[in-house]
């Protein structure tokens, strides 16, 4: 079975509104000699306060898209539909704004924010119930690394996370494999251990499901990747994309990244 690369641009608390709209015609610029079918499925998350102005800009470049090519997540949401929840955005108000995906499980999110493996499970079943697509983030720590306790962490974040989700379910959600040691560090794992941990989460997944649900699931990298590290990762049998930050910033640095992960597109 073949799954469609995925590059996510995670902006985290970076642009005022008119920076992320300079930004977001700059990766469209950037990518307007390609089609739809020539790209790897190409997502944004900027803040919540610029995802209106972005997805403004949302438009036919001239290719047939039909303001397709990028679309555009939310980095957190809450799992309530409405109510007393002070600061939250619910998925449905993410989802009236136009984003179709939405990242949860972020290891900022869960080291500064507090949030448990229960949330991210609360989290992802809101957004599999809106039809919204779920990027769920898991990592070790470095400590965790060392200590050799790699594997069963990240088993327990992705079974956690998982928890009472459905076979139909649960072979739309992408998983994205981040060393926490490794983001905004400039140190990139290693290609062929980002593999195989990714191959891990993987039968973690079939383990769970069956083996058209892990065959399905999209398993991303994430953790310092640049224009100069894509193509490598992107070789390896189970890297389906790339979770980036830093170098998602730049118009030019992301757009490379994208195209630098055609390899698999169509593969
Ligand atoms: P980085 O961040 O690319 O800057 O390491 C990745 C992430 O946190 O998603």
């Amino acid at each position: 079975m073949t799954r469609r690369p995925m590059i996510a641009g995670n902006w985290k608390m970076h642009k005022l509104q008119s920076e992320a709209v300079e930004l977001f015609n700059g990766i469209k610029d950037g990518l307007r000699d390609y089609t739809i079918e020539q790209l790897p499925e190409v997502v944004v998350a900027p803040v919540f306060t610029s995802i209106s102005s972005v997805v403004a800009q949302k438009t036919e470049c001239g290719c047939g898209c039909k303001g397709q090519k990028i679309k555009v997540a939310a980095q957190n949401c809450y799992w309530e539909t409405q109510g007393a929840f002070t600061g939250e955005v619910s998925v449905e108000m993410a989802k009236d704004a136009g984003c179709e995906l939405i990242i949860i499980g972020h290891s900022e999110r869960r080291q500064y924010f507090s949030e448990t493996d229960e949330m991210i499970n609360k989290k992802a079943k809101a957004i599999l119930n809106n039809g919204l697509v779920p990027i769920i983030c898991c990592g070790e720590t470095l400590e965790q690394r060392e200590h050799g306790v790699t594997d069963a962490h990240i088993t327990s974040q992705i079974q956690k996370a998982l928890e009472g989700i459905t076979t139909e379910d649960a072979s739309k959600i992408v998983i994205a494999y981040e060393p926490i040691w490794a983001i905004g560090t400039g140190k990139t794992c290693d290609a062929d251990e980002a593999n195989r941990v990714i191959k891990m989460i993987r039968n973690v997944v079939k383990d769970l499901y069956n083996t058209e649900v892990a065959d399905a699931v999209r398993i991303l990298y994430g953790g310092s990747v640049k224009p100069e590290t894509i193509e490598e990762q992107m070789s390896k049998s189970d890297i389906d994309g790339a979770l980036v930050g830093g170098a998602s910033l730049k118009a030019d640095s992301f757009v490379k990244i994208v195209l630098g992960a055609r390899s698999k597109v169509n593969a």
